[in-house]
This record gives C-alpha cells, sequence and structure tokens, in this order.
C-alpha cells in the first residue's frame, strides 16, 4: 500500500508548535520549522527509586531523545520560527555546546545562516561536530561562556542577526512544553522535578510550563522545584557569580545564569531548591543510569539525579519524582571513555579460544 507523505504525518508527532499551537505564541503567519522535536519518553527508573527508598516512584525525562540530541530543540523550533516570521536571514548565540547543535540544525532547515560562539576547548565533540556539520559559522573565544553571552547579545543589538539563547523569550515558551507531556503522560504534576541548572533557562522554563497548565486546570498542582548546579559553577546555590566555572559537566560550566532571578522565583515559589553536586557525583550517577537502567545520558544531565541522590533524606514517602535528562550520552564520548571505569580487552588473537578465555570460560 501507497501512503501519501501527508497521510503519514497527520499520524504522527507532528512537532510540539503544531502539537501544543494554543499554548505557544504562533500564529497562521508563523512558518513553522520543525524537526517534529518533543514528545520525548518518560521512563521509569526503578533504580534510582530503590537507591532513594520512602516507596518513591522515579521516572526519567529522555529530552536527549529529541532530534539534535539535548532538549535545546524545544525552543529552538520555536525561537527559529519567530525569528524566520520578522525576516531574519542569520542567527546567533553563545553556547556550551548544545544550543550551537540544535542552533546550526534548525538554521539549515530553516534556510538561515548560523554564529555560534564556543568556550574554546570546553566544547563536547559531538556537540562540535554537530555545528560544523550542519553549516554554522564556529566562532572559539579565548573566554568562558559567560564572556560569549556577553558578546552575542551586543552584536544581535547591533548587527541584523537574531539571538537565539534563552534570554530569547521564544526559547523558554519552546521548552516549557517538556512540563506538559510530564503532566499529560502522568496525568498530573509529580511531587518533585529534578533537573540541571547552567544559564538557569530550562529551569524557568519548566516552571512557566507547570504553572501554565495548572492555570489552565490540565493539572491539579504544581511540583516542588530542584535545580542542581555543578559544585565548581554554583552562582545560585552560592549567591554569588562565579568568574572561572569548572565542573567535568562542560554544558552547565556557566558562573553568572542570565535566568537566575526566574530560577530563584521558581525554587521559592514551589517551595523548592537550588543546590550544588561535585563532579564525582555527577559522575557516579552517570555510570548507574547507564549501567542499573540502560541510559546513557550527557554528564551534566546526571546532575539532575545526583542532585536526587544527594537530597534522598528530603523526599517525602511514597513522592512521584521526575528527573529531567537535558542530553544524550553519545554527544560526550571522550568523557565517557574516560570515566566509564570498563576496561576494553584488546589486543586479542582473532581465534575462538582466544576469545573464550576472556570470557573466563
Ligand atoms: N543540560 C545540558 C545537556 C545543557 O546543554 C544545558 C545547557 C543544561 C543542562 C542547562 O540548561 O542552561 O537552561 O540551565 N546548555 C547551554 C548550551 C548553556 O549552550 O548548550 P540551562
Amino acid at each position: 500500500m501507497t501512503l501519501s507523505l501527508p497521510r503519514l504525518q497527520s499520524q504522527a508527532w507532528p512537532g510540539l508548535i503544531r502539537h501544543y499551537w494554543d499554548y505557544l505564541p504562533v500564529s497562521d503567519s508563523t512558518p513553522t520549522i520543525t524537526l517534529n522535536e518533543g514528545n520525548t519518553p518518560l521512563v521509569s527508573a526503578p533504580a534510582i527509586a530503590e537507591a532513594i527508598g520512602k516507596s518513591c516512584q522515579v521516572f526519567v525525562k529522555l529530552d536527549g531523545l529529541n532530534p539534535t540530541g539535548s532538549f535545546k530543540d524545544r525552543g529552538m523550533t520555536v525561537a527559529v520560527s519567530k525569528a524566520k516570521e520578522k525576516g531574519a536571514e542569520a542567527l546567533i548565540c553563545a553556547s556550551t555546546g548544545n544550543t550551537s547543535a540544535s542552533a546550526a540544525a534548525y538554521a539549515a532547515k530553516g534556510k538561515m545562516r548560523a554564529y555560534v560562539l564556543l568556550p574554546d576547548g570546553y566544547v563536547a565533540k559531538g556537540k562540535m561536530a554537530q555545528a560544523l556539520m550542519h553549516g554554522a559559522e564556529a566562532i572559539a573565544i579565548r573566554g568562558n561562556f559567560d564572556e560569549a553571552l556577553a558578546i552575542v547579545c551586543e552584536i544581535a543589538a547591533k548587527y541584523p542577526v537574531a539571538l537565539v539563547n534563552s534570554v530569547n523569550p521564544y526559547r523558554l515558551c519552546g521548552q516549557k512544553t517538556a512540563a506538559f507531556e510530564i503532566v499529560d503522560a502522568l496525568g498530573d504534576a509529580p511531587d518533585w522535578l529534578c533537573i540541571p541548572v547552567g544559564n538557569a533557562g530550562n529551569i524557568s522554563a519548566y516552571w512557566m510550563g507547570f504553572s501554565h497548565y495548572r492555570n489552565t486546570g490540565k493539572s491539579s498542582r504544581s511540583p516542588q522545584m530542584f535545580g542542581f548546579e555543578a559544585e565548581g559553577s554554583a552562582a545560585i546555590a552560592l549567591n554569588r557569580a562565579i568568574a572561572n566555572p569548572s565542573t567535568v559537566a562542560t554544558a552547565i560550566r556557566i558562573g553568572n545564569p542570565a535566568s537566575w532571578h526566574k530560577a530563584t522565583a521558581a525554587r521559592d515559589l514551589s517551595g523548592g531548591d537550588i543546590g550544588s553536586v561535585t563532579d564525582a557525583e555527577i559522575l557516579a550517577a552517570y555510570r548507574l543510569l547507564a549501567r542499573e537502567e540502560g541510559i546513557f545520558c550527557e554528564p551534566a544531565s546526571a546532575a539532575s539525579v545526583a542532585g536526587l541522590l544527594k537530597y534522598r533524606d528530603r523526599v517525602p514517602t511514597g513522592a512521584t519524582i521526575v528527573c529531567v535528562l537535558t542530553g544524550n550520552g553519545l554527544k560526550d564520548p571522550d568523557t565517557a571513555v574516560k570515566h566509564c571505569e570498563t576496561d576494553i580487552h584488546s589486543g586479542i588473537p582473532a581465534n575462538l579460544s582466544a576469545v573464550a578465555k576472556v570470557m573466563g570460560f
């Protein structure tokens, strides 16, 4: 049987703009630039629940299964569609890697140019490969993300390029759909939402999404919001900007988050917290997810689970908790190989007995 594309597409997920059209700032004059992002799995994580105890239920939101491998696609589809609607021909962003990969892909789809500013030497290989493959102009600066963001904000104010960092409000509008999906999947909001914090846009977007759904009667409550920064970049947790942020989780190596006040408002209004986790705790959660749950996320994403484990004493009995896994593990193969604590058996002769011997038979 031959199926036409419109027929196939009408049955498939159409991307988050079309699915959540009534909840987003779009109209018939908005060209929808989409890679059919969104609709990512919410997966039960019994090994994490067991580590917490207290008969709680833990789910992980696999946002690394978006088209470019991170949650950034949710915000990018809306920001790029709105930029196109306004006639922009070029996009610009600062990035620790994922935003640049996403901006580059959506620019390609929307027939626009992309300029991406990156902290030289601190972007995971997979993310770099994505930006270059999609044809972005990649500019590596001798500085960190915070410095790159300050530069792109000035450039966008001065030159005809649309800024697609999360200071662009359309980014957060798109990213809030992840909260909608969680409520749609569970039937109501969870008790806790655990999420990594870098520039603090995503925690702010989730809070907007949960609040929006609650205000429109789609849920009866909102979750307590628990954000986790890396200890060497924990500006919000420490309540002071960090001039030289550091962490193995390069995606959240940010010392002066742009959405700082939105994030603390989400924390305070929800009765949650923004804490920090060490690199060792991040890497332990990264390995636990891979080895006990079969989920390969990137190190920054594992901060949500590391934080939950750190806060286990505060978890209410019987709670339902969602941890957001923001990016795909394949983005950062170097960190995986370095910290997996598993050896490859190399140089083995190509015969059955040698292989069986390695296997312990
Ligand atoms: N997780 C991953 C995988 C990220 O790439 C980021 C941010 C975050 C979490 C934190 O989200 O900034 O909204 O608090 N990455 C940005 C980038 C900064 O340039 O790709 P946030």
